[in-house]
């Protein structure tokens, strides 16, 4: 049995903390480094001084002159299925997903057409370079299983999870408590910890599900304990009032959750921009993390997340495209708008830790440092080559940067899919941009 076994020399840089804790003892950075793989982990990493004497001569060198390598980027959160209608004009968020995301949502009862987009979704998050997403499906199980089919056809680590919405939204993307139930549970069966997917159990958000229903999700985390639960928290001032309507006797929007067991140290909570003192303690002791959507956040007007305050909590942030109402695939556009969501508001967003939000940072959030987001010893090999002269712009910007530091902040501000020259996964080529364009 043959051993498959790579390395790579180039600038490295991973995280193995996060700097907001430990400052500059969160990274590494090997300016002349080697990432070796062997069987699709990660066996060793290091300067090229200390491991190119030790590689043996059936590995085979692959060398870049002006590429850093880094973890794969995790997006935790997305909807597959609003690809298509990524960037739809001028709406705030109730009248966007009732003008705009429900009619679109509806065609993903056929199957063929889920695959059809699912493959097209997972196509471009590979171009922009991210290794494993946080999805949503629709309310159709169909759906999923298109996805799944898609991501397992591909090697991709990926978590997705099919809509529970009883109410609130037109009937044909309406389940029930039961049906809902009974769907996520077949879906668990099938494609839960099977090969690299997991699955999440996904409400879309407390006003389009009946108290029933949000039980019956707690019934199925308490069934499978290692499921996720993934949904949305506050995302607009509009929205918040509408739960507190909606659900009385509960004492904010985080409660309503809460009160049915769906906050974890594996829930996730895309956007939390409205969140009072008490939700934000309640997310820190709980262990649940915050998706943050910046480019989502400003186009649809939702608000500006203040991320020094939750980190002072001790809230788990990380990055989520949030694709349709987020404008970009990239992780770099990401991490550019959530500098600029910082500064508005009189903080910043340190280039490394907006890095380790995209990479390890996504990992903790997701439970899944032990495996993805850092190059440790016996981690899979999911990575990016970067190109960082991929543009005239960014060569030239580049030569004027002393740090590793200043060139994240320059990628931060200046990159998109164009920097991606390759993406591994579990240490296979998965694109490369030089061939597929
Ligand atoms: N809240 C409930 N559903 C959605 C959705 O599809 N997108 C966003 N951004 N927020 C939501
Ligand atoms: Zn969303």
């Amino acid at each position: 049995m043959g051993v498959s076994a790579q390395a790579y020399r180039a600038q490295l840089l991973y995280f193995v903390d996060d700097p907001a804790k430990v400052g500059d003892a969160a990274w590494q950075y090997f300016e002349d480094g080697v990432l070796w793989i062997e069987n699709g982990c990660i066996k060793a990493v290091g300067s090229a001084e200390q491991l190119l004497h030790r590689l043996p001569s059936w590995v085979s060198l692959h060398h870049y002159s002006h590429h850093l390598i880094l973890p794969g980027f995790i997006d935790t959160h997305v909807h597959y299925p609003q690809t298509e209608m990524i960037g739809a004009f001028g709406e705030k968020l109730l009248s966007w997903l009732n003008n705009y995301t429900f009619p679109v949502e509806a065609r993903f009862s056929d199957s063929r057409y889920g695959r059809k987009v699912a493959a097209f979704f997972l196509e471009e998050l590979l171009r922009n370079g991210t290794t494993t997403a946080l999805v949503f499906g629709t309310v159709h199980p169909a759906s999923v299983d298109a996805f799944f089919h898609e991501a397992q056809d591909r090697g991709l680590r990926m978590i997705a999870g099919k809509v529970m919405m009883d109410r609130n939204a037109p009937d044909e993307l309406c389940d029930s408590a039961e049906t809902g139930y009974q769907e996520s549970l077949g879906l668990i069966e099938r494609w839960h910890n099977v090969d690299r997917l997991q699955y999440a159990v996904t409400p879309r958000f407390a006003p389009t599900s009946t108290r029933h229903q949000l039980e019956k999700a707690g019934q199925l985390l308490k069934e499978y304990p290692d499921l996720y639960l993934h949904t949305h928290l506050a995302e607009s001032e509009e929205e918040v009032a509408w739960v507190k309507a909606l659900f009385p006797s509960s004492q904010n929007y985080l409660d309503v959750y809460y009160r049915e067991g769906l906050v974890g140290k594996r829930s996730i909570f895309a956007h939390g921009i409205h969140l009072c003192d008490e939700e934000c303690n309640k997310l820190a002791q709980s262990g649940a993390a915050v998706a943050h959507c910046p480019t989502s956040n400003l186009f649809l007007g939702s608000g500006l997340l203040n991320l020094k305050r939750l980190h002072e909590f001790g809230v788990t942030v990380s990055l989520g495209t949030d694709v349709g109402a987020g404008t970009s695939f990239s992780l770099f556009r990401t991490m550019d708008e959530a500098y600029k969501i910082q500064q508005l508001q009189g903080g910043t967003l340190e280039p490394m830790q907006a890095l380790y939000m995209a990479t390890l940072g996504g990992a903790v959030a997701l439970d899944l440092a032990d495996r993805i987001g850092s190059f440790r010893v016996g981690n899979e090999a999911d990575f990016v080559v970067l190109d960082l002269e991929a543009t005239p712009l960014l060569a030239f910007r580049m030569q004027h940067c002393r740090t590793i530091q200043e060139k994240v902040f320059v990628l931060n501000v200046l990159a998109d899919d164009r920097v991606v020259e390759q993406t591994f996964s579990a240490g296979r080529c998965v694109h490369f941009r030089g061939k597929v364009g």
